[in-house]
């Protein structure tokens, strides 16, 4: 059980998702076996959509692990497309880029090994689509710097900020989660509760928070 919705949707909604391409699929299975989190299914397909309706030029990426949602995104974007993907972890970087050079996305993605929030500071330029996967517990933390490098009419698409139905239900808070559920709820709040924003959170894998700035010209009166 997921804590996010009931199981029979959800087994549904992953039902209706068929078409897999084969890399994908490869490396799915690898991420199973291996026990490596990757994106839900269903939030793949989330991601694939965002792509095809934003046609985001940059894409930043934090938490890369073994290089799939930043190979799906690629494969569902213009040729044009550049995905910067951050990861602190070794052994994952290395799969990665592994990964990204075994199916031709090398001139495509580039993996910046280290910390999310120094590599952050450390970026400049801007993105169209930032997608956060990494660090639960510091989203609210990443948050300023996104904002510096998000375009005007960027979007930020946080994954886990329901984290197994923890950060809406106390019930199902777990003790040793406490922090990153407390901050998880920092960052929803700081998303939803400004004007200068609009976001819309969806019960969907593991829960997804959709952020863009508000257009001034539809500001209401
Ligand atoms: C959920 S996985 C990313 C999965 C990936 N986006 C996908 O769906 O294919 C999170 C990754 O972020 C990395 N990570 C966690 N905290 C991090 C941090 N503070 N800085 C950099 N990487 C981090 C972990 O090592 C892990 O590989």
């Amino acid at each position: 059980m997921s804590g996010i919705t009931y199981d029979y949707m959800e087994q549904y909604i992953k039902g209706l998702i068929t078409e897999e391409s084969d890399i994908l699929e490869e490396m799915k299975i690898y991420a199973e076996e291996n026990f490596v989190p990757i994106v839900q299914k269903e939030t793949g397909k989330f991601l694939e959509f965002m792509v095809t309706v934003k046609k985001p030029l940059k894409i930043l990426e934090l938490g890369t692990a073994i290089g799939y949602s930043s190979i799906l995104m690629s494969m569902y974007s213009g040729k044009t497309t550049r995905i910067t993907t951050i990861e602190r972890d070794d052994k994952m970087i290395e799969l990665a880029k592994s990964n990204i050079k075994k199916y031709g996305y090398e001139d495509r993605i580039q993996v910046l090994p280290g910390e999310c929030l120094e590599m952050l500071k450390s970026l400049n330029g801007k993105f169209d689509m930032i997608f956060m996967d990494a660090g639960k517990g510091h989203y609210n933390h990443f948050l300023p710097e996104c904002l510096r490098l998000l375009n005007e009419d960027g979007i930020i698409v946080a994954d886990n900020v329901l984290f197994r139905g923890m950060v809406p239900n106390n019930d199902l808070l777990e003790r040793r989660k406490v922090t990153i559920v407390k901050r998880m709820r920092k960052y929803l709040e700081l998303v939803s509760d400004n004007k200068l924003f609009i976001t819309s959170v969806i019960p969907m894998g593991d829960g997804i928070a959709v952020t863009t700035r508000r257009s001034t010209t539809n500001e209401q009166a």
